[in-house]
């Protein structure tokens, strides 16, 4: 099957019959293959890699570096889905010019488009990137890379007034050339608003039913990261204590002396274990 593209998911608006779009995050070989084999339609190399693989508080930590080192271990998998890489935070901030580097370091990593967080100040990055021939993904509601403006991972566009602001943000994006924007953490009624004054896809995260599709993150999907569990996010899996029951049988197996068995261990043929017992003194049995 061939790879999906930006201009493909640029199409996927459900109001014209598309199913909606599945992004998921995936940070590196084994979890983009996993996703690609699930069927989704988009793989987020996400900047939420510095909390959930990384063990940073907030995503300010990581840097373009980083990014591009993560994209490429995506990348190498071949996968069929869409790998959109995030911009991380300063990476966009200091000038049109960077801002177009640094999209191109993750490009050249084997993102097949980025994605960056905010509204209308980012129009002349956004025209920059795509002018460039790179694909821009948006990010508007709850943006995590504002944390310290937000004061906290809070839910977003509560207001009529904050609510129009984004309406115009995601308009203002959409005319810079964006083919499909992330909303995050905003009332399911204000999601709607945008999705419809749009003509390009949104994929919503804590944004409700309404978008043209639904993102989450890898490892909260699978229930890796079970410390925190905010209200949008819906388990399939729990792989952290799946994996710590696992490695608890593991560890008392070896402990006992249940592991290895000998069907897990090599062995000689018998020949050679006499001869060795000949010359070393010992019996040895294969
Ligand atoms: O970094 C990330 O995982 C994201 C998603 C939450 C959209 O930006």
């Amino acid at each position: 099957m061939s790879t999906v593209t930006a201009p493909q998911v640029r199409r996927r608006k459900v109001r014209a019959g598309a199913e909606p779009l599945v992004m998921v995050t995936a940070y590196d070989a084994p979890s983009a293959r996993m996703a690609d084999e699930a069927g989704v339609d988009l793989i987020l190399v996400g900047d939420s890699l510095a909390m959930v693989v990384l063990g940073y508080d907030d995503t300010l930590q990581v840097t373009v570096e980083d990014m591009a080192h993560h994209t490429a271990a995506v990348a190498r998998t071949r996968p069929r889905p869409l790998v959109v890489a995030d911009l991380p935070w300063m990476s966009y901030h200091l000038g049109v010019d960077e801002t177009v580097r640094n999209a191109a370091t993750l490009m050249r990593a084997g993102a097949r488009a980025v994605k960056l967080e905010g509204g209308r100040k980012r129009v002349p990055h956004i025209e920059a990137i795509v002018d460039a021939e790179v694909p821009v993904m948006g990010h508007l509601g709850l943006t995590p890379q504002s944390l310290h403006q937000m004061g906290g991972f809070k839910v977003q566009a509560k207001t009529s007034q904050a609510a129009l602001e984004l309406v115009s943000d995601a308009k203002a994006l959409e005319a810079a050339g964006c083919f499909s924007i992330v909303l995050e953490g905003i009332p399911d009624s204000v999601a709607r608003m945008v999705t419809e004054s749009l003509d390009v896809p949104t994929i919503g995260i804590g944004a409700g039913r309404d978008c043209d599709g639904q993102v989450l993150v890898f490892h909260d999907v699978l229930g890796i990261e079970d410390r925190i569990a905010p209200k949008f996010v819906r388990r399939y899996a729990n792989l952290a204590s799946d994996g710590v029951a696992a490695l608890s049988a593991f560890a008392a197996d070896v402990r006992s002396g249940a592991f290895p068995n000998d069907d897990e261990s090599y062995h000689m043929s018998s020949a050679e274990a006499d001869a060795m017992g000949l010359y070393g003194g010992g019996t040895i049995s294969g």
